[in-house]
């Protein structure tokens, strides 16, 4: 069967729709290049909805989990301690799919969780977490925050090990889905809920 008309099928029942919302958050998750590596997670803050871009850093399949870094002294993390329900939103330009998912949300700071992500993540990444002060301080001009010795020079692991103390990673079992097709021809929409049950799909109206 063509690649097409596979696509079309699975467009047009429900597990051929979660098949496809799988496969397209492991691909965000593997390849920076994916819009799908560059999704909005939605947090509680006390003034209400909190947005920002995170990277999807793994998207694990068997336990439904969505997996991102953060500083641990960021809004963020404290908004996740007070609310653990967080939101996320994906759109792909190219497939005109938009995925919407919510979910309870763990942090890890350290567990061997976090001490697997953190060995595993490059010196640039862990630059992220080398702020001498915490995310959001107030400062008198443009500044990284980065102390002298991480500002002079590409750093090496070994220079950013300080940092793993500000290094936390958020996870997400997703709770529930909403899937948006975007079509010449009619948009189609699905719903997928998972609770103690097992789960729940059914179509839409856009
Ligand atoms: C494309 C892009 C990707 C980003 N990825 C992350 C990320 O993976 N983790 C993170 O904590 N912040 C990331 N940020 C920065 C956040 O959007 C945000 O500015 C920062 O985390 C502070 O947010 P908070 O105060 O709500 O915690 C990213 C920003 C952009 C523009």
């Amino acid at each position: 069967m063509s690649y097409m008309r596979k696509k079309e099928r699975n467009g047009n029942t429900l597990n051929g729709v979660l098949n496809d919302c799988w496969e397209m958050l492991r691909r965000g998750a593997a390849h920076f290049n994916d819009p799908y590596h560059w999704p909005v997670l939605g947090t509680t803050a006390n003034t209400g909805v909190s947005l920002r871009c995170v990277i999807l850093r793994e998207f694990l399949i068997p336990g439904r989990v969505l997996l991102c870094h953060s500083d641990a002294r960021a809004e963020k993390i404290r908004e996740i301690a007070g609310s653990s329900n967080v939101s996320w939103l994906f759109y792909h330009p190219q497939k005109k799919i938009q995925l919407r998912i919510s979910g309870h949300a763990t942090l890890h700071a350290d567990d061997q969780f976090a001490d697997e992500q953190w060995a595993a993540a490059k010196a640039t990444s862990r630059l992220n977490y080398c702020a001498i002060q915490p995310p959001g301080t107030p400062v008198d001009g443009p500044s990284s925050g980065l102390p002298d010795l991480l500002r002079r020079k590409v750093p090496a692991l070994l220079d950013t090990e300080k940092c793993r103390r500000n290094f936390m990673v958020i996870t997400c079992r997703i709770d529930s889905m909403d899937w948006l097709a975007l079509r010449v021809l009619g948009n189609r929409r699905a719903r997928f809920d998972w609770d103690e049950t097992g789960l729940k799909a059914k179509w839409l109206i856009p």
